[in-house]
């Protein structure tokens, strides 16, 4: 069983599969949190595990960067390979009254893709994390004392100069995340009847221009990837 852009075995693939941008950080995931990790597909060198946490079988694949690609990932795993739930483990800039490494919990994914448009009728998609996912989130961090905060996020398209002016009403709409894949895939999610989640750790802020080291945002990644597991293992 293979799709044009996944060669993983049928049944490979877990019902819930942690979305990390970087196939490099899929595998990272997959060493340091599995139990006995099994690369199932390496298409294009975008690595995909299958493993376990606490008992529950959990797949962890790269997904690439920006809509596009997050698409045609999620939209295979979901379609071929019946996965039912899809976490994006990744980093987000921030904006406003927010900390390098706190970690945001999506709520919601504003863009300035045509994605979700052109599948909703040239109309304007609210696109949500699912709420069962989102309040698994918010309680699995109260239980790992982690402090993560439900925002609202922006995804854009143009990562080098996007429109004009963005980031004031980002700011005057209390967005506090500036990432590139979440409205593609919750609106995707929403589409295909299944679950989504957005959780992202800030970075680099974008008031206060500063940035995370490769070092700081691997240990982000980790709580990120700690806390999405957690969700998965709830009830
Ligand atoms: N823009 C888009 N995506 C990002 C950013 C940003 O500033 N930071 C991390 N991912």
């Amino acid at each position: 069983m293979t799709t044009p852009h996944i060669e993983a075995a049928a049944g490979a693939i877990a019902d819930t599969v942690l979305l990390p941008g970087d196939p490099l950080r899929a595998r990272f995931i997959a060493q340091e949190f599995l139990d006995a990790p099994v690369q199932v597909t390496a298409r294009r060198n975008m690595l995909g595990f299958t493993g376990r946490w606490q008992g529950h079988a959990i797949t962890v694949m790269g997904g690439g960067m920006g809509i596009a690609s997050t698409a045609v990932y999620s939209t295979e795993l979901v379609r071929v390979y019946g996965a039912r739930r899809l976490i994006r483990v990744g980093t987000c800039g921030g904006l406003g009254e927010i900390a390098l490494g706190d970690i945001l919990l999506a709520q919601s994914g504003s863009t300035d893709s045509r994605f979700n448009r052109m599948q909703f009728g040239d109309h304007d998609l609210a696109a949500c994390a699912d709420f069962a996912l989102l309040r698994g989130a918010v309680d699995a961090a109260v239980a790992l004392g982690v402090d993560a905060r439900v925002a609202h996020v922006f995804s854009t398209d143009c990562f080098y100069d996007g429109a004009p002016g963005l980031h004031d009403h980002l700011r005057r709409h209390h967005i506090r995340g500036i990432e590139m894949e979440t409205a593609g895939l919750y609106g995707l999610a929403m589409r295909e009847g299944v679950q989504a989640l957005s959780i992202l750790a800030v970075s680099d802020h974008l008031d206060r221009h500063e940035k995370m080291s490769a070092a700081e945002r691997e240990r982000g990644l980790s709580r990120v990837a700690r806390l999405a597991l957690t969700v998965c293992a709830g009830p």
